[in-house]
């Protein structure tokens, strides 16, 4: 088997219909996301319904456009990778469909890509010489995994949140104080000018023994805390009610990645999925891995949240590893890692 010089990469499992082109799984020739956050703003989240259309509508006008901004075309094309799960499944399908009829049309290989194990391909992408062991945290608006990855391939989950992920933590209390979707950007901007230590929110699973998360509690605690302001006429401090809230989550998240370093005694931690373009999560990390010798590992932003580069690279090296799909390659929403 010959490697591949060129892998088109396609995604399409939440929000974004996203097309890259990708040269020896690495050099990233092309990475073109189109956002529907417009079409959703208005409902305050993503309608799976609203996301199914649009990423029929900008499919293969995006696969186009990065194939013109790659300066190349379908046929120089050696490895078609695509998202097959989790996610949204109407959304799922309509990429899963796509890549499936440009693999059959054009007789190339194709490769069905976990959306997580792309998340985490991002750091790769940052940083080829990057090599396992290390311990991954992806936190996104779906999920919140604790990874443990002792050899490329291989992943073990020390712990994952037991309700809410944290992107939808940041969601759903941003949506409340009528902040514009996605919410996280919006606290993240907020908490800058504010006082982390204004409210005192509860941490979830804190001092427990446990690698798994939970942010229901803070966010009831948040709610009671909007809603009692409400009641007593009083106006809520945006920034130092951002930074608050952002600090519960955050504190939690570090604290728990670097014990997980600790116990699995691996010098490296890489971060990866939309609320890693998080500023604070990013600078406490890294402040609290500095005196222990852990390095510290995030893709640039661009490649934090929902992007095709991550699935062509992970994609190439899947199929390097001899993982091809066939024509019953299907949408799971629920696909795990290790599958
Ligand atoms: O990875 P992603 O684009 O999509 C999923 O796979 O879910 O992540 C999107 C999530 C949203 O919940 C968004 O609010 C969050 O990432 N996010 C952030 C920041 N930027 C994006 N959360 C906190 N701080 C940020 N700066
Ligand atoms: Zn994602």
């Amino acid at each position: 088997m010959s490697k591949p010089k060129l892998t088109l990469g396609i995604e399409t499992s939440c929000d974004e219909t996203a097309a890259a082109v990708i040269e020896d799984g690495l050099k990233i020739r092309s990475n073109v996301i189109a956002s529907q956050i417009d079409f959703h703003q208005r409902f305050g989240g993503v309608v799976p319904e609203i996301a199914s259309r649009k990423h029929i509508e900008a499919v293969f006008p995006v696969i186009d456009q990065a194939l013109s901004e790659a300066n190349t075309t379908l046929e120089e094309i050696d490895l078609i990778a695509v998202t097959y799960g989790p996610g949204l499944v109407g959304a799922l399908l309509v990429g899963v469909a796509a890549a499936k009829a440009l693999a059959f049309a054009l007789n190339k290989p194709l490769v069905g890509v976990n959306h997580i194990e792309g998340h985490i391909y991002a750091n790769f992408l940052a940083e080829p010489n990057l090599k396992p062991p290390f311990i991954c945290l992806t936190v996104s608006g779906g999920h919140t995994d604790l990874l443990y990855i002792p050899k490329f391939g291989e992943y073990e989950i020390l712990g994952r949140t037991r309700d809410d992920a944290a992107g939808e933590a940041f969601d759903k209390i941003a949506r409340v104080l009528g902040l514009p979707y996605p919410g996280g950007p919006q606290i993240d901007r907020l908490a800058k000018g504010g006082n982390p230590q204004a409210i005192d929110f509860p941490r979830g699973l804190a001092v427990e023994d446990t690698f798994d998360f939970s942010f229901s509690g803070l966010k009831t605690a948040a709610l009671n805390y909007i809603n009692q302001m409400r009641q007593k006429n009083q106006e809520i401090h945006l920034s130092d009610f951002a930074a608050s809230y952002q600090w519960a989550i955050i504190d939690v998240l570090s604290d728990k990645v670097i014990r997980a370093a600790k116990s699995k005694n691996v010098k490296q931690v890489i971060l990866s999925g939309g609320v890693a373009s998080n500023s604070q999560l990013r600078a406490h990390v890294e402040a609290l891995a500095k005196p222990l010798g852990i390095s510290v590992l995030y893709p640039p932003l661009i490649l934090c949240t929902d992007n095709a580069a991550m699935i062509g690279s992970a994609g190439y090296f899947k199929y390097l590893a001899g993982q091809q799909a066939g024509w019953d390659l299907n949408a799971d929403p629920n696909l795990r890692l290790n599958n």
